[in-house]
């Protein structure tokens, strides 16, 4: 997977958009819970007013219970037709009206009542009145219920008429149908109160912006800087080793050109090939720990010469185990030496129980090893090299590893082979942005 660079405008628009939406979330989360508030106190407030409209008549007809007993029905329906238009209807006019008020005595029996038969809901609602009936006769003080029929609210009351000695002895229930009004001049403050809301929590979102992008930015410079220094690190410990070998930074940067390339045929994903990166710069890191007289001994070493410069593996391992950073090398630092058929150092690792990236770089390094000229050789041409890769497919090299850079291997040759100059250096160059910038950095476009 090929990881691309960010722009500074690709960053804006990201940047924008991911502010917008968190925006509209947060204003849609605070929009939808005000609405819920907003409902609450509309029908709250509403039904306060149906209740004081009750209580109200209830006061003007408690006379009749502070007598010994009820009066005949037909004095209480006088009297109940005598309030109702200038009580509870003009208390709550404004809101709605009751279609329905009716007397009951103890056990809820109809003493009198007065009913707007024209409401077009009005046998529905009293058929809900007649579900509360057990509710109601347990009521021991006001009672509601909001019952919602064509979009429109209505409010079911019962309010116990209690005696001289506060005995209960019966109800007045109230149907009270919310009016279109009063619904719509609600709803037009809720929606008013919710968009300010969104409003000003969408705008507040995007203040918010310009000093995000202002510490992105600040941090994206920072970040670059501590990538910077710790590429820096990298090449001066590739360089440090390569001086010490007699040998020049353009080993290291070959190897690690044809690694990448190998790499990406391979379809690697992008952590591997950083650490493939890294591992290609460092892979003799250890030679330092080696001392002069093998190191750097003209002819063939002895048996125990060569056991110490084998050691330059696990002292490579040493060094970068020291840094977190230059940690994702070990697996090209340790297993460099290792081969296909197990028959390489330190471990003797075979088959795929060696990294893919130590795999890789076996067949970068003798490649450039083959194809560069040295004190002791003169290179080989293209076709040898080939030729020598291909003696050590499963002995040495992995087959698909090899497969993989015969297939690109004519155009490295061509482009880099024996390479030193500014070139090489600028094509590294342009790899490690592209392979490290992108996780740090915003580009200016
Ligand atoms: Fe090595």
């Amino acid at each position: 997977m090929k990881r691309k660079t960010i722009t500074l405008a690709t960053f804006h628009r990201h940047l924008v958009l991911r502010v917008a939406m968190v925006g509209i979330v947060v204003a849609l989360f605070f929009g939808g819970l005000t609405w819920y508030q907003q409902r609450a106190e509309v029908i709250d407030h509403i039904l306060e007013r149906v209740v004081s409209g009750t209580r109200l008549f209830n006061h003007r007809i408690g006379y009749l219970t502070h007598q010994p007993s009820w009066p005949e029905p037909e004095a209480v329906q006088t009297e109940l037709d005598r309030h109702l238009s200038e009580s509870a209807r003009g208390v709550v006019e404004r809101e709605g009206r009751f279609i329905y008020v009716a007397i009951l005595d103890r056990e809820a029996g109809l003493l009198a009542s007065q009913v707007d038969e024209t409401y077009p809901h009005v046998d529905a609602l009293r058929a809900r009145r007649d579900e509360l009936k057990a509710t109601l006769q347990a009521a021991r003080s006001d009672f509601y219920r909001i019952y919602r029929l064509d979009g429109i609210p209505y409010v079911l009351t019962a309010t116990p008429l209690l005696g001289m000695n506060r005995e209960v002895l019966g109800y007045a229930e109230t149907i009270f149908a919310v009016s279109e009004e009063a619904l719509q001049a609600g709803y037009r403050n809720i929606r008013r109160t919710v968009f300010s809301v969104m409003g000003i929590v969408f705008l507040t979102t995007l203040l918010i912006y310009p000093s995000i992008l202002t510490l992105t930015r600040r941090l994206s410079k920072l970040t670059i800087n501590l990538l910077d220094a710790n590429m820096e690190t990298l090449k001066v410990l590739g360089s440090a080793i390569a001086k010490r070998d007699s040998d020049t930074d353009a080993h290291n940067y070959r190897v690690t050109l044809y690694a990448v390339r190998i790499a990406e045929s391979l379809a690697l994903d992008n952590a591997t090939i950083q650490s493939l990166i890294k591992g290609a710069f460092l892979h003799d890191v250890g030679k330092i720990g080696v001392r002069d007289a093998i190191l750097l001994k003209p002819g063939r070493l002895d048996d125990r010469e060569y056991t110490i410069m084998k050691q330059h593996v696990s002292h490579g391992l040493d060094i970068v185990n020291r840094s977190r950073w230059l940690k994702d090398a070990v697996d090209v630092v340790g297993y460099h030496h290792e081969k296909y058929a197990g028959e390489g150092y330190n471990e003797g690792l075979q088959g795929e129980e060696i990294p893919i990236t130590a795999r890789i770089f076996a067949v970068a390094d003798v490649f450039d090893a083959l194809t560069s000229k040295r004190p002791y050789k003169d290179p080989f041409s293209y076709e040898e090299t080939m030729d020598i890769l291909e003696e050590g497919r499963r002995s040495h090299f992995d087959p698909r590893v090899l497969d993989a850079f015969a297939s690109i291997a004519q155009d490295l040759y061509a482009a880099f082979a024996g390479r030193e100059d500014q070139v090489l250096k600028d094509t590294l160059e342009t790899v490690i942005q592209r392979y490290f910038s992108a996780d740090a950095a915003i580009q200016p476009t």
